[in-house]
């Protein structure tokens, strides 16, 4: 009858058999039961219907169906391998102990391992790495005092330096939220109302904004920090890495031409070279400013947008990167690491910078939401030495960390029944003197034009010609109002800028442009200047 048993081949199609005997190799289910048929669900007969007490089927397709966790809102598309940071024990000609008493950096020749993502921004998990954007140069450093993250871009500076303007920034640059593209016309409406992004722009739209690959980019902390030596005294900290590979920018065709035949291009050179023994480097160098508000500069140490002049506060090295092993397995490394600007260790602290700042609190809460409660138990992000906390279950626990000999009823602090004691303070804690009324302000020294005018002076001709056909192409579908708004810019950091960029947009508005490349979708300006039309 139809449900009595129906011989047939029992294992399927492939003809596989299982082995005699059970080996480490044995295929399992996450209970441990050894799997005796991967092929065939239970069915009463072999034609189905199938059965639901189907245990091995029910856990491999449950399973299968939560493989996804959410994508990082902000770089989703990255790459990361291993590697290790080799200190020099000095900072340019000076034992790096007169600033620093971070451990990492004593001792020349030191080595801490490290875990390195590089990123793109702005498009999803396999958008196409080719595409204009900042690179997220991120490092998780396993020091022997706890984890220090370095969570930089290739790019030295940043659009805005407020961090109440981050999430409007990132929607202006995503997708719209009904044509789902993203669109030049959106892109230049918020900029365009936030001056202070000239400078970044200018290095965005230029063939900076589309590094050859990951390999042949700097990095940068982007940010200001401080560093504090064992007398408790701090400094104002700028990071670079330099890549001994050297630095290679695309322009726009040439990131086309990539684009039409690899999407992955920048991930695969960065495991190609690994796995052939050709180990990318780094140098990480410093800049030092005195802990303090320096009216004589005109800018603000604090703010981000801008660079700190080369030739007042030099770049002075202080280790090495080597990255030399690539993931074993791409999710359980790559996208569970979880780096964030508030993970320093002593010697290594905060400036006031208010970017900086609203960073820190974002990272691991958005973190307690991609990865989970307990992420920071996972085997990437747990530190490499103990860890000994009174923090205790949420969701996926999966070790309790307390220490060896400790009575594991005390899961509090303080106690006299042997808990977990406070470390011994070795030095003075770094104790700045802040005062000032509460208040929602910009900064005074603004100055959002003058280091922007600079680069596009220093840029070589073919970066300003690729800027200036990148800036027009993305610009001309913009509405008018937006298109004046943003020549005006271009024109208080070089008259010449806005001169150029203006010109190009009145032949793509004659029609006499030539054909642009990487114009992006300008949808809300067109349908702005539609409306414009039939008004
Ligand atoms: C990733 C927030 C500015 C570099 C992220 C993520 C968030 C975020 C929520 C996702 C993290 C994750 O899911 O693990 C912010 C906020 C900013 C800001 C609120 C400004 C207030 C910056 C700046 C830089 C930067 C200025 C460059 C120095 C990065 C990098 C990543 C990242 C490299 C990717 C880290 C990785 O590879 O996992 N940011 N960000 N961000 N951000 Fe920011």
């Amino acid at each position: 009858g139809q449900n009595g048993h129906t011989p047939g081949p029992e294992f399927g199609a492939t003809g596989l058999q299982p082995q005699d005997q059970p080996t480490d190799q044995t295929l399992t289910t996450r209970q441990g039961h050894p799997l005796t048929n991967n092929q065939n669900v239970r069915t009463v007969g072999n034609r189905g219907p199938t059965t639901l007490e189907n245990y091995p089927f029910l856990e491999k397709i449950s399973h299968f169906d939560r493989e996804r966790i959410p994508e990082r809102v902000v770089h989703a598309r990255g790459a990361g391998t291993h590697g290790v940071f080799e200190a020099y024990g000095t900072v340019g000609d000076e034992p790096v102990s007169k600033y620093t008493r971070a451990k990492l950096f004593q001792e020349k020749g030191k080595q801490t391992p490290v875990f390195v993502r590089f990123s793109s921004v702005i498009h999803g998990g396999h958008s196409p790495e080719t595409l204009r954007d900042p690179r997220g140069f991120a490092v998780k450093f396993y020091t022997e005092e706890g984890n220090w993250d370095l969570v930089g871009n290739n790019l030295k500076v940043f659009f805005i330096r407020d961090a109440m303007k981050f999430p409007d920034m990132v929607h202006a640059l995503k997708p719209d939220p009904i044509t789902n593209r993203q669109d030049g016309g959106r892109i230049f409406d918020f900029m365009s109302n936030t001056p202070e992004s000239v400078h970044m722009l200018t290095f965005l739209f230029s063939p900076w904004g589309i590094p050859a690959n990951y390999r042949q980019m700097q990095g940068s902390g982007v940010n200001t920090y401080k560093w504090v030596n064992e007398q408790g005294e701090g400094v104002l900290i700028k990071y670079h890495w330099e890549p001994k590979q050297g630095i290679k920018n695309l322009t726009q065709p040439e990131a086309e031409q990539i684009q039409g035949k690899n999407f992955n291009h920048a991930t695969q050179d960065l495991y190609d070279a690994i796995e052939a023994g050709n180990f990318p480097q780094w140098e990480l160098l410093v800049q030092i400013m005195s802990d303090d508000e320096h009216p004589e500069l005109d800018f603000d140490p604090l703010d981000d947008t801008k660079l700190w002049p080369q030739e007042q506060f030099p770049w002075l090295p202080v280790g090495m990167m080597t990255l030399n092993k690539n993931p074993e397995n791409y999710f359980h490394e790559v996208e569970q690491v979880a780096f964030g600007t508030g993970v320093l260790v002593d010697g290594l602290d905060f400036s006031d910078d208010k970017m900086l700042q609203g960073r820190t609190f974002s990272y691991s809460d958005t973190q307690r939401y991609r990865v989970g409660t307990n992420y920071l138990q996972l085997p990437i992000n747990a530190p490499k030495k103990h860890v000994a906390t009174n923090q205790r279950d949420g969701q996926m626990q999966y070790r309790v960390d307390t220490a060896p000999g400790q009575n594991k009823h005390v899961n509090y602090e303080p106690s006299s029944m042997n808990g977990l004691k406070e470390a011994p303070r070795t030095y003075p804690d770094h104790k700045p003197y802040i005062s000032g009324n509460l208040m929602r302000q910009p900064i005074d020294r603004t100055n959002n034009f003058k280091q922007a005018g600079e680069r596009y002076r220093t840029f070589e001709d073919w970066e300003r010609d690729d800027l200036i056909n990148n800036l027009v192409a993305n610009l001309s579908g913009a509405q008018q109002n937006v298109q004046d708004k943003m020549v005006e810019l271009f024109s208080q950091c070089d008259e010449d800028y806005g001169r150029r960029v203006k010109e190009g947009l009145q032949k793509v508005a004659n029609g006499t442009g030539e054909q642009l490349h990487g114009q992006a979708n300008t949808q809300v300006g067109q349908e702005a200047a539609q409306q414009a039309e039939e008004l």
